[in-house]
């Protein structure tokens, strides 16, 4: 479709494998285009005879749908398996790297979609697997495709990637989405300002801050509300329950859940041009009443996420 595919035949599990601007031209071009079939119910089934496997160990809405549904849009074969933890033979202690060898030779996938608890999984389930093999999410370090069309969302938006300001709210140490954004913003476009806005005891890694620092002005902050005006982008997050359970930390969560709400209130001080993104799902951080806000962007952005993860299965399957 495009020429020079830099994703073709590879993984693509961590964000930072998007080395250049050209990067991330080449595949919002192409969702450029896959956005064009889906809105011109276009027959185009450019991937019919392969098929794609999509293997998930957590919940998931979004991404697990829109991988589905993208790769049928494009007329692969999909096994889709939404409960492998409690259904797969890792129930019954089979590693990760056995399940992804077998579901290849099982079903003859050409390509793997994984979610998985596991900070590392993306690295394992690449280092066993025959095909590649695409994060859909890895324990609490990485979302690259979430990245990708969060990216693609702000420039359809705002038309370019250079001179903004994005505020990072919420779960900033259990959240993945924010860490592979960040990461990738700052790569790719200049004169980038980062606010990070938690809890202190939901802080972003300091290792991450220290690495966005080299390239972007990067701020934290403990208190949400205060300079917003000045903001393109407010990126909301939920505190992730599921972490303090598994870390036996659960009056902690409840103390921390809610601290901080975006209500229309805070939404009229925020530019007029700015706009709200949350990856969801979202447990009352921000209110209902916002939905109708012009500025509301968080469920246009979830199709964002089927047009960029059409375009990373048809330039990872086809060159
Ligand atoms: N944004 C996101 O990853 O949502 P799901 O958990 O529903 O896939």
């Amino acid at each position: 479709m495009t020429k020079n595919n830099p994703f073709f035949n590879k993984s693509f599990i961590s964000i930072d494998q998007i080395s250049s601007k050209a990067d991330v031209d080449f595949i919002f071009k192409v969702a450029d285009k896959m956005k064009y079939v889906v809105e011109k119910n276009k027959h185009f089934e450019p991937l019919k005879g392969k098929t794609v496997a999509v293997l998930f160990y957590q919940p998931s809405t979004r991404t697990f749908t829109s991988f589905v549904g993208a790769a049928k849009r494009l007329g692969a074969y999909v096994i889709d398996i939404h409960e492998m933890d409690s259904f797969s033979s890792a129930v019954k202690g089979e590693t990760l790297e056995d399940t992804i060898k077998s579901i290849h030779q099982t079903t003859g996938a050409n390509a793997i979609v994984l979610r998985h608890p596991e900070d590392n999984s993306g690295e394992l389930a690449e280092s066993a697997s025959y095909v590649p093999v695409i994060n859909g999410g890895s324990g609490k370090k990485e979302h690259p495709t979430q990245a990708l069309l969060d990216l693609y969302t702000i420039y359809e938006k705002f038309k370019r990637l250079d001179n903004l300001h994005i505020m990072m709210v919420g779960d900033l140490l259990y959240g993945r989405t924010i860490k592979s954004l960040a990461k990738l913003l700052v790569k790719i476009g200049k004169n980038i300002h980062i606010t990070f806005v938690s809890p202190k005891e939901l802080k972003a890694p300091k290792e991450l801050v220290k690495t966005l620092r080299e390239k972007a002005e990067v701020s934290q902050k403990s208190v949400f509300g205060q300079s917003i005006n000045d903001v393109d982008v407010i990126y909301m997050t939920r505190v992730q329950k599921e972490w303090f359970e598994k870390e036996g930390k659960v009056d902690e969560y409840e103390r921390l859940k809610l601290k901080f709400i975006m209500d229309l209130e805070l939404v009229r001080k925020m530019n007029k041009d700015a706009i709200i993104m949350h990856p969801l799902p979202r447990v009352g951080e921000i209110l209902q009443e916002v939905d109708d806000n012009p500025r509301a962007f968080y469920f246009r952005q979830m199709r964002s996420g089927l047009y960029i993860r059409m375009a990373l299965l048809h330039s990872i399957l086809l060159p």
